[in-house]
């Protein structure tokens, strides 16, 4: 990237931009909610250690990117405002969040608060813990605009109340939880506070002390323009110094006597020893990569195509916009009537245009309450084009919308 998309204050250079995502070239993706295209600072992290592991061997190869991959521990707890010994790296961000969930303990009386947007993969886990332990799960009500209500969640608190965990930008959709006004009501009651940051990090800037969470979980795939298969995990410090991992192994937890281990000091008692060490060094240059464009200026852009985008899709009399709340993220869901949304889907992909479709299980307890369908899901991200936009807009008219 050239220094002239570089730096607050400066328009981005869409042309440098572009020129730096070979993958602009081949499709309109507005497919970034799913997994956004890398830039080529990704791509050859990623390809050049991997030759390197081909070239001299892959232990020799990790020795030889040692300062390179321990950066990336800098690089993340820049992006997220904290110190590297609380960032534990994995290999998704479910992982990640798994790690952190499974390792508190509740018995039978104990609550879980959620919100209704919550991520599935998330759910279920409550589910299953729940029934082993007796744990109940409970959901924040919502305000009257879909958004979740602090002062319902207030109301909620009792001293039973152990975790407060909720999903911050939902994965079907352009909703914005109010994280920083859920972390001011755990940190005032004394709460664990476990954040899933997985379709804000790389949209939005993130600083972990404003939003007040314990534990906040992300991916590398979406927004931030990491390779597959990455995600990472913040831990407060002193969340980290009192809680043992459900599972350990010789990195988390060496061996100190024949039959003594000690935990780490740092997150990474969450980590196991074997990595990935190539898609870690594309998860760093993403990192790098995005805190050079600038997470305001990022945001900012996403706004304003989010918004060309929602608002042409409003102005069709065959299609239902369902993003709930304002402000609203860069993840605009919708229907259009008569159309099955795979076929939406495969239409647009037709056309060389990039979509997912979120299924109702992907977020069970919002998909329910509101009796979503299949939505199809359109996200755009800074890189994109206005002219991109249009042409998906022009796409969705032309199915008689
Ligand atoms: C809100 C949310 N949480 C968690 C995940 C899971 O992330 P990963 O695939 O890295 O495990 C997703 C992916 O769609 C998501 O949208």
């Amino acid at each position: 990237m050239s220094q002239i998309s570089r730096g607050a204050g400066k328009a981005l250079d869409l042309f440098d931009l572009r020129a730096d995502t070979p993958g602009t070239k081949n499709r309109n993706h507005l497919n970034n909610a799913g997994a956004a295209l890398m830039p080529s600072a990704v791509i050859d992290a990623v390809t050049g250690y991997l030759n390197r592991e081909g070239e001299i061997g892959g232990y020799e190869a990790a020795a030889e990117a040692g300062p390179l991959l321990e950066g990336a521990y800098d690089s993340l707890a820049t992006l997220v405002n904290c110190a590297r010994d609380e960032i534990a790296i994995a290999e998704n961000a479910t992982i990640a969040w798994q790690r952190a969930f499974y390792s508190f303990s509740f018995g039978p009386g104990d609550r879980i608060l959620t919100a209704s947007a919550e991520f599935a993969a998330n759910y279920v886990a409550f589910l299953q813990v729940a029934n082993r332990t007796g744990v109940s799960i409970e959901v924040i009500p919502n305000d009257a605009s879909g958004v979740l209500d602090p002062d319902a969640l207030a109301r909620m608190i009792d001293d039973r109340v152990r975790l407060i965990a909720v999903t911050w930008i939902p994965t079907n959709g352009g909703l914005i939880n109010p994280a920083a006004a859920i972390g001011r009501i755990a940190q005032e009651n004394g709460i664990l506070y476990l954040l899933d940051a997985c379709q804000a990090v790389g949209q939005i800037p993130i600083d972990v002390n404003a939003l007040g969470c314990d534990i906040l979980t992300a991916t590398g795939r979406k927004f931030l323009r990491a390779p597959r298969g990455t995600g990472f995990m913040y831990m407060r410090k002193s969340v980290v110094e009192n809680l043992e991992p459900a599972m350990i192994d010789l990195y988390g937890a060496p061996l100190t006597a024949p039959e003594r281990y000690t935990l780490r000091p740092d997150a990474r008692r969450f980590e196991t020893w074997e990595k990935n060490y190539s898609v870690r060094l594309g998860l760093r240059a993403a990192v790098d990569y995005a805190l050079a464009v600038g997470l305001d200026r990022i945001e900012e852009r996403c706004n304003h195509l989010s918004s060309q985008l929602r608002e042409g899709l409003r102005g069709m009399r065959a299609v239902s916009v369902h993003d709930l709340g304002a402000p609203l993220a860069s993840i605009i869901s919708f229907t259009v009537s008569d159309w099955d949304s795979q076929d939406v889907m495969a239409d647009l992909t037709n056309k060389g245009i990039n979509v997912s479709v979120s299924p109702p299980a992907s977020t069970p307890l919002d998909a329910f309450a509101r009796n979503l369908p299949p939505v199809v899901r359109a996200s755009p991200h800074y890189y994109n084009t206005e002219e991109e936009v249009d042409a998906f807009l022009e796409a969705i008219a032309g199915m008689g919308a």
